[in-house]
């Protein structure tokens, strides 16, 4: 299979009727927390392979993939249906920019999510460099419903493992809760909401920031980042926000 490995199912997770998760036994090369796989499928005798960012922190196996199921979707319709023990193919060499060795030092480090980029997120915190780098993370989450807020026992294991520094910050737009902001990070960010449940100062000068997943919200989040005078992070420039689109 050329430049897959092959690997194995060995668990499938289906949190929401759309969201799931896929545990994964394949042999790759060590990764930095944040990269993605290409993981593969073979389709009519064709390989057809996606992005998806690890779950998994680097020392941590079996690999872990966390999906939004799409209705035309050629590779997550086939992903949702597989089983313990079935073959998997993932690209030896993982890529990606979303690591913190791509990240300036600060006092606090920002990681804004939707959907299912809390993945990488999770990855990352469950390493230690963020820990030794940072005084204290926020961990925003951002869905439309409650019941897609994935992953809350990995979640609440890291509030315990590190209960003065780790701030966790859920969003629900479209539906009412006790407990998340209800609406969209850039608005939150904006009018202030996002700092004052966090109890965290967002700005230039204290923060490193970290966007992953809709590309929309990547960049008008962005946007009103700018306006506070953070800037967009580049190897010859650095800066305070760093980006992933998942689409
Ligand atoms: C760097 C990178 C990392 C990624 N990591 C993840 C991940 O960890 N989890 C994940 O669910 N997806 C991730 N994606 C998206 C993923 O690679 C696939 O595009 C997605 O799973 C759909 O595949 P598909 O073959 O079913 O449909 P496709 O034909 O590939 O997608 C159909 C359309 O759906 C939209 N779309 C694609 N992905 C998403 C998504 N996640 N949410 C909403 N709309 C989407 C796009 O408009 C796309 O054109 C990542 C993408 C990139 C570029
Ligand atoms: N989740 C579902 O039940 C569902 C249902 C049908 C289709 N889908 C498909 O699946 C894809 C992924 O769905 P998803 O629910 O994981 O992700 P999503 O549509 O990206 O929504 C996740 C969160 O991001 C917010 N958001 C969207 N655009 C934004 C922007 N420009 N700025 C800031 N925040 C923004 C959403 O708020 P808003 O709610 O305000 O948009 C929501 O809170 C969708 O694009 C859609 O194609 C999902």
């Amino acid at each position: 299979m050329g430049k897959f490995a092959e690997g194995r199912v060995v668990n499938s997770k289906r949190w929401t009727e759309r969201l799931h998760s896929l545990q994964v036994e394949a042999p790759v090369e060590p990764f930095k927390a944040g990269q993605f796989g290409k993981v593969a499928l073979e389709i009519n005798g064709e390989m057809i392979f996606r992005p998806y960012s690890f779950v998994n922190a680097p020392q941590e196996r079996p690999l872990e993939f966390h999906f939004i199921t799409l209705e035309d979707g050629p590779l997550t319709q086939r992903l949702i249906k597989l089983d313990c023990g079935d073959p998997i193919y993932v690209a030896p060499r993982a890529a990606g920019f979303l690591t913190l060795s791509e990240l300036p030092d600060a006092e606090n480090l920002w990681l804004l999510s939707t959907g299912t980029a809390i993945g990488p997120f999770l990855s990352i915190l469950k390493t230690e460099e963020p820990w030794r780098r940072f005084s204290s993370i926020v961990l925003v989450h951002a869905v439309r419903q409650a019941e897609e807020l994935t992953y809350q026992e990995q979640i609440r294991q890291l509030l315990d493992e590190h209960p003065q520094r780790l701030k966790v910050v859920s969003f629900v737009s479209r539906e009412d809760t006790d407990f998340a902001i209800k609406g969209r990070v850039p608005e939150a960010i904006k009018d202030g909401r996002l700092e004052a449940k966090a109890g965290v100062q967002l700005s230039a000068e204290k923060s490193q920031v970290m966007i992953c997943g809709n590309p929309d919200m990547v960049r008008d989040t962005s946007l009103v980042l700018e306006e506070r005078g953070l800037k967009k992070n580049r190897r010859k420039a650095p800066g305070h926000i760093t980006v992933e689109h998942y689409w």
